[in-house]
């Protein structure tokens, strides 16, 4: 496999200049020293990819950085024994593009044990077409089902239900047998979100409707809530006895009132999910899963837009305008 020495990739900076961002021309040995090389044939574009881009995300620890918390690829060089060139590779989270050089490169260079082996059932558009967002369905799905959620038990809520995380956790959910009710703020989108597995499409408000005093009519069995906020506070008191909510976002908003009824009367159990530090045994689960009996087919279908590094800001732009419709994937590799 011929390596090639330069190669592009979507940096920030911030120094005297101010803040910028762009397409910058780099050496291979301007990456950090770590211990795979790999060719960089998809990263995807996350809600934490449109905050690191810009100034005040609060999400990039130092500059210059190639930003990108996802890639796929291949192994083009590799100086520890579990990796060798031509396997494939796919990463997300931990520094990547945030204290570590990411994926919005032809090359990245990374520690061993942050990569997983690419799993039967997705080819490495597919992988990236999940990435992160994809990821944290799953791993919000894999912790309702450990508290015991059953597809008996009654309607599933999932909030920012176009949003990548919650786009391919209506389709998991649906594909396990649950009735899922997506919460969504673009009604334009019902009929793709029935086509990934909604049986119900509601709307932002409607799912986070005030509720006076400590409880309400019990709702949801559970909830899929990537976007936090306010309305967390209503939607916990609409949660059955015993159900939970997997809570790994924040597009509505970083805090919630909350009072203790629905945990003390209810046993209803708030669950926090984070991808970025998964611990590796559950990553591989997980990714084998996707490949298998929990693989989104219709989000991996239809639900995916691809653009090119040169179209970056584009993409980027539509996740901070909270106008993402599934996923969105970045090529790489045919963007030579
Ligand atoms: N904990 C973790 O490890 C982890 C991993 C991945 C993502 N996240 C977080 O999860 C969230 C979603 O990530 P993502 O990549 O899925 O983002 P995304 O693709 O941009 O989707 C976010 C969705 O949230 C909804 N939304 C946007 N603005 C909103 C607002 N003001 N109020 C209510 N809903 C709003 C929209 O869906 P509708 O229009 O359909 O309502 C939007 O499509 C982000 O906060 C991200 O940081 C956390």
């Amino acid at each position: 496999m011929e390596t090639m020495s330069a190669f592009r990739a979507f940096r920030v900076h911030q120094d005297e200049g101010g803040f910028s961002a762009g397409i910058d021309v780099l050496q291979l040995s301007e990456l950090p020293d770590s211990d795979v090389d790999i060719e960089v044939y998809y990263s995807s574009v996350n809600y934490k990819d449109g905050l690191a881009s810009t100034p005040k995300g609060k999400v990039v620890t130092s500059y210059p950085r190639i930003l990108g918390i996802d890639l796929a690829g291949k192994v083009i060089a590799s100086r520890c024994r579990e990796f060798q060139p031509g396997d494939e590779v796919l990463c997300t989270g931990y520094g990547l593009g945030v204290s570590h050089d990411g994926g919005y490169a032809e090359i990245a260079r990374v520690p061993a044990d942050w990569l997983v082996k690419l799993p039967e059932g997705l080819s490495l558009r597919d992988s990236m077409a999940l990435g992160t967002a994809g990821f944290t369905a799953a791993l919000s799905v894999d912790r309702l089902l450990l508290n015991e959620l059953r597809p008996s038990d009654g309607p599933v809520l999932v909030r920012g239900a176009t949003g990548g995380v919650g786009s391919v956790a209506v389709n998991i959910l649906s594909r396990l047998g649950f009735e899922v009710v997506a919460a969504t703020g673009k009604p334009e989108a019902e009929a793709a979100l029935r086509s990934w597995g909604a049986a119900d499409v509601i709307s932002r408000e409607a799912a986070a409707e005030g509720i006076k005093g400590a409880l309400g009519r019990t709702r949801w069995a559970a909830v899929v809530d990537p976007v936090g906020g306010a309305g967390l506070g209503e939607i916990l008191k609409a949660v059955k006895y015993g159900g939970s909510v997997a809570l790994s976002g924040l597009t509505g908003g970083g805090a919630f009132e909350a009072s203790v009824f629905p945990f003390i009367l209810r046993g209803v159990n708030l669950l926090g999910i984070d991808s970025v530090y998964c611990p590796q045994a559950k990553r591989l689960e997980l990714w084998e899963r996707l490949g298998a009996d929990w693989r989104p087919d219709q989000v991996l279908q239809d639900g995916v837009k691809e653009y090119g590094l040169e179209q970056l800001e584009d993409a980027l732009s539509v996740v901070l305008d909270g106008k993402v419709l599934g996923r969105q994937v970045v090529a790489l590799k045919t963007s030579n």
